[in-house]
């Protein structure tokens, strides 16, 4: 089927407490490329999320008492599977998701990353000690898991954003109730069906599918016995989840919206700003929360790297994600596609001039050209929504003041980039830039071993690196008195 060599990762039913559940009806998994129907799946709602974490409320208690490396080990046999099975579950991705099997390999390979990383950094979850005021106490503190965990997962990274959150759950201890997007469920139920393979006990990692969004948010916002809610997606669905945690005082974690200002300074290397911009503006066909949204460019250099940026972008080639040679699929809806066109449209009537692009691709009808507006300007609506789509909007801009204040003059602060090999300037433009990720002289800047999260509007909490096991942990001080 698909070309999946190991047909059993494709599951269909919800995987709860270590069993796939079947539900009263079933909704389509669609290839955005085609539209074709891929498959049918079980459509779970409230009760079978409830059922989730009542599994996940149970499987805590032997999960978090584990020795860290008997867990470890666990997650290490997991990743080991997603490694053997990258090209399957690639393809499954790219079936369900749009992007090309080349980024659909790379994100299993990114995704497994987390859970290598994890399974190691569970072994140095250390606490402390504290010199005391007082000569008969002694003061410590010791970190624990801090429960179940819920999560609300994108469909541009099916699997990644998955195991980024997953991974360090599992390995602070804690059990894990996921809702992925309901065009991509598919990827998650496979890395369930590699859980289960990797001897990840019943009710540990638990996944709910369903169309039904608001029920399933609605269980994992408000459970009181859910500890730690975490989101993945827009802002405006991350407040209103927020907002629900509040009711049963839930810790949170937020990786939401960006506006990324990538800038090319006077003095930068061209060629390797036209490379980062690509990368980082047409990964997954624009649509990321770290992708590039504003490219400023130094008035004096305007020239030469918009001649040679819109020579890379048509050399781009859009196609369905499985042919070779595809850089740049689908977009994952025709909404999505009616969306991109709009702004497009929009920035025209608002002055900016298309470079390249501008039209509904003949691939079908999810498809986008890749599209570059120059003279686009500040005030401009473009500037200030997230695109989601395979569009440039070039900015021109006289000093390093004016693009710094044009930059922050956002609410998000996911990622940023520029370029520049003035170490003075990249120190100063690197605090002044008020983003959570910044990416100096590169496009590309994410990686396990590195904290991804962003300020103000774009979020709170950290993912990956060493800093990505805090939310899953409670500090506790122990006082120990009475010590003559
Ligand atoms: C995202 O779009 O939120 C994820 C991108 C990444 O992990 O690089």
């Amino acid at each position: 089927m698909h070309n999946i060599k190991d047909t059993t990762l494709m599951n269909t039913c919800s995987y709860i407490n270590g069993n796939w559940h079947k539900s009263d009806s079933s909704f389509k998994v669609l290839n955005p490329a085609t539209g074709e129907l891929i498959v049918q799946v079980s459509d779970a709602g409230a009760d079978e999320a409830t059922l989730a974490v009542q599994a996940a409320k149970s499987a805590f208690k032997s999960w978090s008492a584990k020795p860290a490396h008997e867990r470890a080990n666990l997650l290490r046999n997991w990743f080991n599977l997603m490694m053997t099975h990258q090209e399957d579950l690639a393809r499954i991705l790219t079936l369900e998701q749009g992007k090309s099997l080349a980024e659909a390999k790379g994100e299993i390979a990114y995704g497994a990353s987390f859970i290598e990383w994890f399974a190691e950094e569970s072994k140095r979850v250390y606490g402390d000690t504290i010199p005391s005021l007082s000569a008969n106490q002694k003061v410590i503190v010791i970190k624990q898991a801090i429960g179940v965990v819920a999560a609300i997962t994108p469909w541009n990274f099916p699997n990644a954003m998955i195991a980024r959150k997953a991974a360090a759950a599992l390995a602070a201890g804690c059990t894990f109730v996921v809702r992925p997007a309901a065009q991509t469920p598919l990827s998650a139920l496979a890395m369930a069906e590699l859980a289960q393979r990797a001897g990840i006990p019943a009710g540990v990692f638990n996944v709910v599918v369903g169309e039904k969004a608001s029920e399933i948010g609605q269980v994992l916002t408000t459970h009181p016995d859910i500890a730690k809610f975490t989101f993945t997606g827009s802002t405006a669905v991350g407040k209103m989840l927020i907002k629900q945690c509040a009711s049963t005082v839930k810790k949170v974690s937020m990786e939401l919206g960006g506006n990324a200002p990538f800038i090319v300074f006077n003095d930068a290397d061209i060629d390797e700003a036209v490379k980062g911009a690509i990368n980082s503006k047409y990964r997954n066909a624009g649509q990321t929360c770290v992708c590039t949204n504003r490219i400023f460019v130094q008035k004096d250099v305007l020239t030469v790297f918009t001649e040679k940026f819109t020579a890379a972008v048509a050399k781009l080639t859009v196609g369905n994600g499985l042919n070779d040679h595809t850089d740049i699929g689908p977009l994952i809806t025709s909404d999505a596609v009616d969306g991109v066109a709009k702004l497009v449209d929009e920035s025209i009537s608002q002055g900016a001039v298309l470079a390249m692009g501008g039209k509904r691709h003949q691939a079908g009808s999810h498809f986008y050209q890749p599209t570059i507006l120059t003279q686009v300007t500040h005030d401009m609506t473009i500037a200030h929504s997230e695109i989601f789509g395979p569009v440039s909007t070039i900015i021109a801009f006289e000093d390093e003041a004016d693009v710094i204040a044009m930059a922050n003059d956002t609410e998000y602060g996911l990622a940023a980039y520029f370029y520049s090999r003035d170490i003075g300037r990249v120190w100063r433009v690197a605090q002044a830039l008020e983003y959570g990720m910044v990416g100096i002289n590169e496009g590309l800047i994410s990686n396990a071993a590195a904290p991804f999260g962003g300020v103000k509007q774009s979020g709170n909490g950290r993912e990956g690196s060493k800093y990505g096991l805090d939310d899953y942990l409670e500090i506790k001080y122990l006082c120990m008195g009475g010590i003559e």
